[in-house]
């Protein structure tokens, strides 16, 4: 039996990778985003640090105090998907700020469709709006945008570089399954960059390029007049990410890995490592300034982990504080997310820095 994505191939034709993985996350039908099969968590397809309530108190925790700095009262989530950060983070300034907890205005954009689902029934409506995309925001004054594995769920070009130069990767339908084949470069604009980008790697290296990182960052930029932006999330430099022959994708369904991108299209997660320069490039082009680059664990500490530990540690039952320890060790240590992420964070016509 073959998916419903495989018979989208079979319809269209052979499609670059950038559209099938776009397709297999976002079709409005069939994809993995858009049709409510995410399932992120220990019942889920793969952990992130918001699968972790630590993590959402600690921003709580950095936010308020930078709120209470600078009068950055706006908390934008980018890819808040169902609302389990939010409504930690929420939850936590109302137990441990109760006198600022009011003045917070929570964004949430994601645009798939139980987005701010656990949200809903909750008490912080009146302070809460939902979104499907940037677009959809009035301008934010002044605010901090955040968001947790959003960019490594942007879909990508994959190019092969081979003896007649780079070739970028298409699927095609053949025989009852997909399968790759390698074509010409579609567009001028992206194989520029990526050649300049990867120049010198040995032939058979795969890479990835995010066409729609940048137009997202100069999107947000337009919406955002002051503040301070932090994106966490597996980054890697133009140098390693050469160095990684067979490129960054990764698919995860149940939390195993899964080899072929193909087998399971728009039933499982697919992402890729996304270019830390890349990035900054972009949010400098956006007018970001005083960009940061740094481990989780080391922002984890700056945002105020410890302080949000020691708050929640005193309210809980022997059993529970067991549990808080052992959220403070996956999120920080080297072994677990605290070195495998990493969070850049940047400012907006706001001084001194984030
Ligand atoms: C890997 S999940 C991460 C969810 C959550 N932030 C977490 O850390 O558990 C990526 C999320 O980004 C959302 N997303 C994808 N493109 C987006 C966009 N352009 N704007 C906002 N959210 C987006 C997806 O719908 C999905 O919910």
């Amino acid at each position: 039996m073959t998916s419903n994505i495989a018979e989208l191939v079979k319809l269209k034709g052979p499609i670059s990778f950038y559209e099938f993985m776009n397709a297999a996350l976002y079709h409005p039908a069939f994809g993995y985003y858009s049709t409510g099969k995410c399932r992120i968590g220990r019942d889920g397809d793969f952990y992130t640090s918001a699968s972790v309530n630590l993590f959402a108190w600690t921003i709580a925790e950095g936010f308020i105090n930078r709120a209470r700095a600078t009068g950055l009262w706006t908390f934008v989530e980018l890819g808040g998907g169902d609302g389990s950060f939010a409504s930690e983070f929420l939850s936590y300034l109302e137990r441990v700020y109760p006198e600022h907890s009011g003045q917070v205005r929570y964004v949430l954009v994601d645009p798939s469709p139980d987005r701010g689902a656990k949200l809903e029934k909750g008490s912080w409506s009146s302070q809460v709006d939902i979104h499907t995309s940037i677009e959809e925001l009035d301008s934010i004054k002044k605010g901090c945008i955040f968001g947790n594995e959003v960019l490594d769920a942007l879909p990508a070009r994959r190019f092969t570089k081979t003896e007649r130069g780079w070739e970028e990767i298409f699927v095609e339908y053949r025989d009852g399954s997909l399968v790759e084949v390698l074509t010409e470069p579609q567009d001028e604009a992206d194989i520029e960059i990526v050649s300049e980008w990867f120049r010198g790697v040995p032939c058979g290296t795969t890479v990835e390029y995010q066409p729609d990182l940048a137009p997202f960052i100069r999107s947000i930029a337009e919406k955002h007049r002051e503040g301070i932006i932090v994106l966490l999330d597996y980054f890697s430099t133009t140098a390693k990410l050469g160095q990684r022959a067979g490129g960054t994708l990764r698919c995860f369904a149940g939390h195993r890995l899964i080899h072929d991108p193909y087998v399971r299209a728009g039933e499982c997660d697919m992402t890729v490592t996304v270019n830390k320069n890349h990035l900054l490039t972009a949010l400098e082009e956006a007018g970001y300034t005083g960009k940061t680059c740094m481990p989780q664990w080391r922002f984890l500490m700056e945002w105020g982990i410890e302080s949000a530990f020691y708050k929640i540690m005193s309210t809980l039952t022997r059993e529970q504080q067991i549990h808080l320890k052992m959220a403070f060790n996956t999120l920080v240590s080297a072994g677990h997310m605290g070195e495998a992420f990493s969070a850049v964070a940047a400012n907006k016509n706001l001084e001194p820095g984030p």
